[in-house]
């Protein structure tokens, strides 16, 4: 009796250790991995090779909350013109003929986001580059985020900066 007790409590440990170290990794690596995009889009050509300005694309990084994802039309400001014979710029072409936005997969999004505030103009208007928030972009051919986002990344920095820590900062 006791031993049949024990073997399911030890079998019952081992199990419910399985799980959650599965689920830990599959969330790990959710977070972590590039998510599909529907369309191939590399900033390593757009802003490494092409050596466009960030804001030239996320235009409202430096005035706003969100930096915000150029439209359509941008993309076809250039490719009206450049390489249209391929696939991915034809699936781009697609999109503008129907006048519909391309449907971008999210890459960072801060957890509990209702509950915390980011903006991204305070940080930009202090010079701080998008580079040490996000990685080197221009080494990207898909972006993946290289920052946890979790509140012991933000506060670390603050703290380095001398920036403030109080919590009614980030939780209004
Ligand atoms: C300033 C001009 C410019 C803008 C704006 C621009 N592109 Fe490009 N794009 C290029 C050039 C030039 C290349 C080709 C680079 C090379 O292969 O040498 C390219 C390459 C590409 C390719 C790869 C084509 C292939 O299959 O070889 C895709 C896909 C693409 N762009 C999508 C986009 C999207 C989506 C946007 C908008 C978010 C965009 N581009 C905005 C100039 C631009
Ligand atoms: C030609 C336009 C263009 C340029 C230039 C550009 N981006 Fe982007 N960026 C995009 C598009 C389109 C997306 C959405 C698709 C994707 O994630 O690849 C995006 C996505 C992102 C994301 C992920 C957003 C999310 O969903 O979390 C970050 C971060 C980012 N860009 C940063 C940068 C930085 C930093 C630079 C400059 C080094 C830059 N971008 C230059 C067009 C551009
Ligand atoms: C202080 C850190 C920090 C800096 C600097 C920073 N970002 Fe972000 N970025 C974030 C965080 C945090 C998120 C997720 C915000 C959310 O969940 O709403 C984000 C999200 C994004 C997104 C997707 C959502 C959106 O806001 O449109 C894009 C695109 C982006 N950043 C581009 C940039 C670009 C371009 C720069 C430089 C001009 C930049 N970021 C600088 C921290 C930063
Ligand atoms: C790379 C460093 C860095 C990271 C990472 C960072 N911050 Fe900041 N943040 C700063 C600096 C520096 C300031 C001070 C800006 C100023 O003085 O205008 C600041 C200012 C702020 C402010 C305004 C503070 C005030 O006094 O009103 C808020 C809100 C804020 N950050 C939230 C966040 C949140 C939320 C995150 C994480 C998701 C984050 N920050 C991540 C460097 C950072
Ligand atoms: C510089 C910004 C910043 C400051 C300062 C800050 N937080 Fe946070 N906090 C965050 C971010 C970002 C998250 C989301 C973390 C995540 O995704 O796990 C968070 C999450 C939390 C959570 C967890 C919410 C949940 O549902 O998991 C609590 C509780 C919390 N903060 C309390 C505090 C307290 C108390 C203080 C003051 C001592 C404080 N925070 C200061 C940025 C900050």
């Amino acid at each position: 009796m006791v031993k049949r007790f024990l073997g399911t409590a030890i079998f019952g440990y081992f199990a419910l250790f399985m799980v959650l170290t599965l689920l830990i990794g599959l969330r790990w690596n959710k977070e972590r991995k590039a998510p599909e995009q529907p369309i191939a889009f590399s900033h390593e050509i757009h802003a490494g090779t092409l050596n466009l300005e960030c804001l030239f694309c996320h235009e409202s990084a430096d005035k706003s909350y969100f930096a915000g994802v150029p439209t359509v039309q941008k993309c076809m400001e250039c490719h009206r013109n450049v390489k249209t014979d391929t696939p991915e710029v034809q699936k781009l072409a697609k999109y503008w003929e129907d006048e519909e936005p391309v449907p971008w997969n999210r890459v960072h999004r801060i957890r509990v986001r209702e509950f915390v505030y980011f903006t991204h103009k305070r940080h930009i208007k202090k010079d701080i580059q998008c580079e040490q928030c996000h990685g080197d972009l221009t080494a990207m051919a898909q972006v993946r985020a290289v920052s946890s986002l979790k509140m012991g990344w933000c506060v670390s920095c603050h703290l380095e900066n001398e920036a403030s820590v109080d919590c009614q900062i980030c939780h209004k």
